[in-house]
């Protein structure tokens, strides 16, 4: 499959097998005693040797360079990234929403710009997840690498042109990206600057989710995942690379490109998904399905039912349910809720909950319309109606998500934001 000027294979974790120079991956093998061409032989495995056979993912890589070859790391400023446990104080169970942040006045690539909103659970125990905002103004130099879980990116501003070990892929927009748990990538910015939003998921990885009744096609297919097909740089130049781990950012210098794999093959590799090829389901008489209808990709817990976190989108669709309160009801859940908006008008809000800004509903926190969504929602005439030019999402998680000092106290937090279910007027008449 060809995008552009990169190269991608199709489908959702399968075992791909790509090679960027004819004849460099080994056959009926994969650590033979030369390989191919003078390349090293290198696993990277992202669930245990023992994973169950289904959930089992690892990646044989065939490299200039084996990746051992570097000196210590030291430690860099963190900036603005926390990791979970985050511990900035009792989180408040108010609903809390905030507006786009800026762009950094400073010149700043995919790591400078990078700010932690909240997380829960322990990336020492792989468990929940971290939410981040990134802001990027430049093009990375540097590598990065992240040993506390995969990344979830979810562009809203500019594309993202992403060199990976295992290739190069692009997310726009309406598309997102996952970066495996210690791949080491690089962010180039082709529109010149870039913001959208980031799930560390340090729990299981990312999957598709079951379909039950729905039956074996529909919400996210298959095929439409698309991951890089092998691409490498023989580079000899000086390289910083950066490490996440445990939390903190560490930082070493590389006397050549680390992104020189020649040919590679497994199962555990990054992906790119175009959320337009969502096969939207929802009622066709009335009422609404839970969002659950909504998920493109779960990270499930060892509770069944109950997701470390799962990615939901609100995409374009139709509305057509007869006699029904159309948006979203008034509800308290015991899944906790940050949203966020790519472009367009979330059907919930009339106003206040902008492109690039976010919410967060934690657990049993009242929420739903806002007062002028429900003026409207109960007086519109209900014909068959398509909700168009918007995409909003939403990382659902089993544990309380706890916002960051940077996020209590940003100015970007809207502090009036209770201020939108406020003057509900007493319709009952009990007679
Ligand atoms: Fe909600």
């Amino acid at each position: 499959m060809k995008e552009g000027n990169l190269r991608y294979l199709s489908g959702f974790g399968n075992e791909y097998a790509t090679e960027a120079v004819p004849g460099t991956l080994p056959v009926g093998q994969n650590a033979p005693q030369r390989p191919p061409r003078g390349l090293y032989t290198e696993q990277i495995s992202g669930t245990p040797f023992t994973a169950p056979r289904a959930e089992n993912r690892r990646t044989w890589l065939y490299r200039i360079r084996p990746s051992a070859m570097q000196p210590p790391f030291r430690r860099i400023e963190n900036g603005l990234v926390r990791t979970a446990p985050i511990q900035d104080g009792p989180p408040p169970p108010n609903r809390l929403r905030w507006n786009p942040l800026p762009f950094p006045e400073e010149p700043a690539d995919f790591i400078d710009g990078l700010v932690t909103m909240g997380g829960n659970g322990d990336a020492s125990a792989r468990s929940g997840v971290a939410i981040h905002i990134y802001r990027a103004t430049q093009p990375m130099e540097r590598i990065f690498c992240d040993a506390d879980g995969e990344l979830l990116i979810v562009p809203q501003i500019g594309r993202l042109r992403i060199a990976t070990e295992l290739g190069e892929l692009e997310a726009g927009p309406r598309e997102v990206a996952v970066i495996p748990r210690g791949v080491k990538f690089r962010v180039a910015l082709p529109d010149g600057r870039a913001r959208g939003y980031v799930c560390e998921n340090y729990g299981a990885l990312f999957r598709l989710p079951e379909l039950g009744p729905i039956g074996a096609n529909g919400l996210a297919n298959p095929r439409d995942f698309r991951t890089p097909m092998a691409a490498f740089e023989d580079r000899g130049e000086p390289v910083e690379v950066v490490v996440k781990f445990e939390g903190n950012l560490w930082a070493v210098e590389l006397d050549h490109s680390p992104l020189d794999v020649v040919a590679w093959h497994g199962n555990y590799a990054p992906y790119v998904y175009d959320v337009a090829k969502f096969n939207t389901i929802g009622t066709v008489s009335f009422d609404h399905p839970d969002p659950s209808i909504f998920t493109v990709l779960t990270s499930p817990s060892e509770v069944p039912g109950s997701a470390n976190c799962d990615f939901v989108i609100f995409p374009p669709r139709w509305l057509v349910a007869e006699h029904t309160f159309r948006p979203p009801w008034f509800h308290r859940n015991y899944m906790n809720e940050f949203m966020g908006l790519v472009h367009g008008i979330y059907d919930a809000k009339a106003e206040g909950f902008a492109p690039g800004g976010a919410s967060l509903h934690n657990c049993m926190a009242a929420h739903g319309p806002d007062r002028a969504t429900f003026d409207k929602a109960v007086a519109a005439e209900l014909k068959p109606q398509k909700v168009e030019n918007t995409l909003a999402f939403m990382f659902e998680t089993r544990f309380v998500l706890r916002p960051t000092r940077f996020a209590l106290e940003t100015d970007a937090l809207q502090r009036d934001y209770d201020a939108c279910w406020a003057g509900f007027q007493k319709l009952f008449k009990e007679k």
